[in-house]
C-alpha cells in the first residue's frame, strides 16, 4: 500500500471508531451530542490519531492503539472548538462547515469542547482496563499534554500576546505548548503502547521528533494562513493578522517561516532515522506534514 492508501485507510478507521466509540446525536441532551458530532464528522486530517497508530506499527504489540489515537482526537477537537470561540480567536469556519458556536451556539460550543475532555480520558480507562499501568500512563502523557503547562498554557500565551511584538523566545513557548506538545505526546503514547519504557532510548528519540514536528507543523499552520484562502484551507484565512497573532511569518518574514518548517521538518526525520524499523510511512507524513495545503 502506498503512503496515500495507507493514510486514507487510517482516517477511514479513525472516523469509523469515532462514531461507533461516542454518543449519537439522538443520546440525551441531544443539542450537546449534535454538537460534538457536527465538530467531529466535519472531518480534519485526523494527523494525530494516525501519529498514535503510526508510531505503535512501527514496534508494534498485540495492544490497541485505536482508543488512544480516538482520545487525542478527542482532545484536539475540543482545543479546536474553543480556540474558535468569540473570546479566543473569534473564528467563523472550521473544517470546511460554520465553527461549532455560529452552527449551535457559545454556550453549547464551550460545553461540547468541555464533554470531549472526559471523553477522552474515558476512552482510555475503558481501552486499557486490561493493562492498568498502561492504561494509568497514557491518562498520565494525554492529562498533562493537555493541561495547563502545556496545550492550554500556550493557548493563554498566545491570547496575551496578540498585539504585542513579536519575541522569539515567546512564540517558541507559544508553539511548544499549544501545538508541538500534543503532535509529540501521539508518537509517545503510540511507543508506550507498543511496550517502550520512559528509559528506552528510542523514547526520547520520538519525543525529538515530535517536538520537532509539532514545530514544523505550527510554522505552516501560520505560513498557510497568509499565503491559502479560507475556500481551500476550510477554515478562516488571513486570520492571525486581523487577530494581532504573533507568528513567524510576522517576526521574520514568509521566506524564514518556510525555511524553519523545513528545517524542523529535516530535524525530525532525523530523529526518526535513529529508530529503526520501517519508516517510510513516518518519513512520507513528515512530508505530507509540511507540503500541505490545508
Ligand atoms: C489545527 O490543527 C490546529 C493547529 C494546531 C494548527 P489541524 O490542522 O491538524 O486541524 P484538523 O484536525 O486537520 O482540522
Ligand atoms: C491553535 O492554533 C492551536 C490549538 C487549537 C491548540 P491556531 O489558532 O493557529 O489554529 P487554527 O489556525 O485556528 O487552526
Ligand atoms: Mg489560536
Ligand atoms: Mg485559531
Ligand atoms: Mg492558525
Amino acid at each position: 500500500m502506498n503512503f496515500k492508501e495507507k493514510l486514507s485507510q487510517w482516517q477511514v478507521q479513525v472516523n469509523q471508531s469515532l462514531k461507533k466509540c461516542l454518543p449519537s446525536g439522538d443520546v440525551h441532551p441531544e443539542r450537546l451530542h449534535q454538537a460534538i458530532r457536527y465538530s467531529l464528522d466535519a472531518g480534519g486530517k485526523r494527523l494525530r490519531p494516525i501519529l498514535v497508530l503510526a508510531a505503535h506499527e512501527l514496534f508494534p504489540n498485540e495492544q490497541n492503539p485505536m482508543p488512544a489515537a480516538l482520545a487525542v482526537e478527542c482532545i484536539h477537537t475540543y482545543s479546536l472548538i474553543h480556540d474558535d470561540l468569540p473570546a479566543m480567536d473569534n473564528s467563523d469556519l472550521r473544517r470546511g462547515l460554520s465553527t461549532c458556536h455560529k452552527a449551535f451556539d457559545e454556550a453549547t460550543a464551550i460545553l461540547a469542547g468541555d464533554a470531549l475532555q472526559p471523553i477522552a480520558f474515558e476512552l482510555l480507562a475503558r481501552g486499557y482496563r486490561d493493562d492498568p499501568l498502561l492504561g494509568m500512563d497514557l491518562v498520565s502523557i494525554l492529562a498533562q499534554t493537555a493541561g495547563s503547562q502545556k496545550l492550554v498554557g500556550g493557548q493563554m500565551q498566545d491570547l496575551i500576546s496578540e498585539g504585542k511584538q513579536p519575541d522569539a523566545e515567546n512564540l517558541y513557548y507559544i508553539h511548544e505548548n499549544k501545538t508541538a506538545a500534543m503532535i509529540r505526546a501521539s508518537l509517545e503514547m503510540g511507543f508506550r503502547i507498543g511496550g517502550m519504557g520512559e528509559d528506552d532510548d528510542r523514547m526520547s528519540k520520538i519525543q525529538e521528533a515530535g517536538t520537532a514536528l509539532g514545530h514544523a507543523f505550527q510554522a505552516v499552520d501560520d505560513l498557510l494562513d497568509v499565503t491559502s484562502s479560507s475556500e481551500e484551507l476550510g477554515k478562516d484565512a488571513h486570520h492571525d493578522s486581523e487577530q494581532g497573532k504573533v507568528t513567524w511569518v510576522t517576526l521574520k518574514g514568509e521566506h524564514a517561516a518556510r525555511e524553519l518548517a523545513a528545517d524542523y521538518t529535516e530535524r525530525a526525520r532525523h530523529a526518526l532515522e535513529a529508530l529503526g524499523g520501517d519508516l517510510s510511512f513516518l518519513l512520507d507524513l513528515t512530508s505530507y506534514m509540511l507540503n500541505r495545503k490545508n
